[in-house]
């Protein structure tokens, strides 16, 4: 069958050579550039990446256009309706929705990985008591590599297997301890009898001297965010995790990476940042002054939770998240109510301003997650911590695709040099 190709000319000198397009199953077409420097001797710029496809991958679907977002090929409405997260994790690690036995299986196989080396708990004592829990969360999911050496070759299917069982078991552990261990709060076991959220929750607000009892709203909201927040195609944080796998760093490392990168405002950070941004805002009569803020090309000031570099139509996960939002905020008599409405204040004003709709700055889902997180009285700092409990799904499904991936090599930008041409050296005395 012959190749679809584009040419490139050089019109300094003529040159040209044919690219082939290569065709997804759904989504745009690429060129495949990679003949391109031996050919013409030329780079290609692509600050961000915007343009640019650094893997193929089977597993997560977005087409910012039209507002889609699947996972293996699922809608992401469906999941969010009918599925959990420990199923969504499996469809996203393994390809397909599981059978009742592989289910099973499958949760009982991560139970077995709730727990952490009790070495792991010292840890916790180290930190500085006001530490944020993203920061210890970077340290101690990093520091795992240091306990699991029975599975730490990563050429070895197996190995890859349980180390991806261990990351996605164990991060409620270490993300409740993150947070207790600063509130003088002892560092409960998993409980294998509740299900994954509840288990989160129950480490996160049990009381020893008080028999825990989780609230069902709360565990189906918890439920909705990690589903939809389980995997989103080539972020930065899931880009970090496959830079850092491409060096055939151990998965525990790279993960930790990714929780790095996940931390960061313009990233997962953002659901922390939308309710500082609302407690700063303090009411809506204040808010046309911080769209000016956020419209003023000399205030690097932006609305946090507004925005994504894909989806120029609305986050069909923001969609999803703020039915549910509204639904809880209407039967939460909730102290925060003031800060509920400057939200909702704020979203309309934001959808009917023209620089907002000029540029498609539509509520992404870190500002409904943010209002759900915060009407569930979590504390505001474990925000992101939630996230990238919930990404982890993703983070290990998309390296261990990458892992299997022939096509894949050390990750290594090249860049445009614009530095000084060369120079000798000036002795000091001469300088
Ligand atoms: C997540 O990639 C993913 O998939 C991420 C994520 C995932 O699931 O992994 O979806 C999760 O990170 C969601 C995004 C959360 N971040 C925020 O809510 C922070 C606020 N948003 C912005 O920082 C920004 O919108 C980004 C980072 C999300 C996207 O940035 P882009 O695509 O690089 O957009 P841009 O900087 O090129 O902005 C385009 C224009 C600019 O104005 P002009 O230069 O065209 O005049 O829009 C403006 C920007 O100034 N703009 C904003 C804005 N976001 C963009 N102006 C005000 N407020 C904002 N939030």
């Amino acid at each position: 069958m012959t190749k679809n190709t584009v040419t490139i000319t050089d019109n300094r000198n003529g040159n040209k050579v044919d690219l082939e397009i290569l065709d997804p199953t759904i989504g745009s077409s690429t060129i495949d550039i990679r003949q391109l420097h031996n050919k013409l001797g030329l780079f290609t710029y692509d600050p961000g990446f915007q343009a640019t496809a650094s893997c193929k991958s089977d597993i997560t679907y977005i087409d910012g256009d039209k507002g889609i977002l699947l996972y293996r090929g699922y809608p992401i409405e469906q999941l969010a309706e009918q599925s959990n997260y420990l199923e969504t994790s499996y469809l996203l690690m393994y390809g397909h929705l599981p059978s009742h036995v592989e289910y099973y299986d499958f949760v009982g196989m991560i139970k077995q990985h709730t727990m952490v080396h009790e070495g792991v708990k010292h840890f916790f004592n180290g930190f500085h008591h006001d530490a944020h829990p993203m920061a210890i969360m970077v340290g101690v999911v990093g520091a795992l590599s240091a306990f699991y050496h029975d599975s730490l070759d990563i050429n070895n299917a197996r190995h890859r297997e349980i180390s991806a069982h261990r990351l996605l078991a164990k991060m409620p552990t270490i993300a409740a301890y993150s947070h207790r261990r600063a509130h003088g709060l002892p560092l409960p076991y998993p409980r294998n009898d509740l299900d994954f959220i509840e288990n989160f929750m129950y480490m996160m607000f049990s009381v020893p001297s008080e028999e825990f009892k989780v609230d069902p709203a709360a565990v189906r909201a918890m439920r909705l965010i990690f589903i939809l927040h389980a995997d989103h195609e080539q972020n930065a944080s899931t880009s970090t995790v496959r830079l850092a796998s491409s060096s055939g760093a151990n998965p525990f490392a790279c993960i930790s990476a990714g929780i790095a990168s996940l931390w960061g405002p313009a990233h997962g950070g953002a659901n922390e940042a939308v309710i500082r941004m609302l407690e700063e805002i303090k009411n809506p009569d204040e808010i046309p002054k911080y769209i000016e803020r956020a419209k003023d090309k000399n205030d690097d000031y932006r609305l946090m939770g507004f925005g994504h570099r894909i989806y120029k139509n609305y986050d069909p996960r923001a969609k999803i998240i703020r039915e549910a939002c509204n639904d809880l905020l209407n039967v939460l008599d909730s102290s925060n109510q003031p800060l509920f409405e400057t939200a909702r204040q704020l979203e309309k004003i934001a959808l009917e301003d023209e620089y907002f709709l000029e540029r498609n700055l539509y509520p992404n889902v870190d500002f409904y997650s943010g209002i759900i997180l915060k009407a569930l009285d979590m504390p505001l700092n474990m925000f992101t911590v939630i996230f990238a409990m919930a990404r982890t799904a993703g983070w290990i499904s998309q390296w261990l695709e990458m892992m299997e991936d022939k096509e894949q090599r050390i990750g290594r930008p090249r860049q445009i040099y614009t530095g000084a041409k060369v120079r000798d050296y000036v002795d000091l005395s001469k300088r």
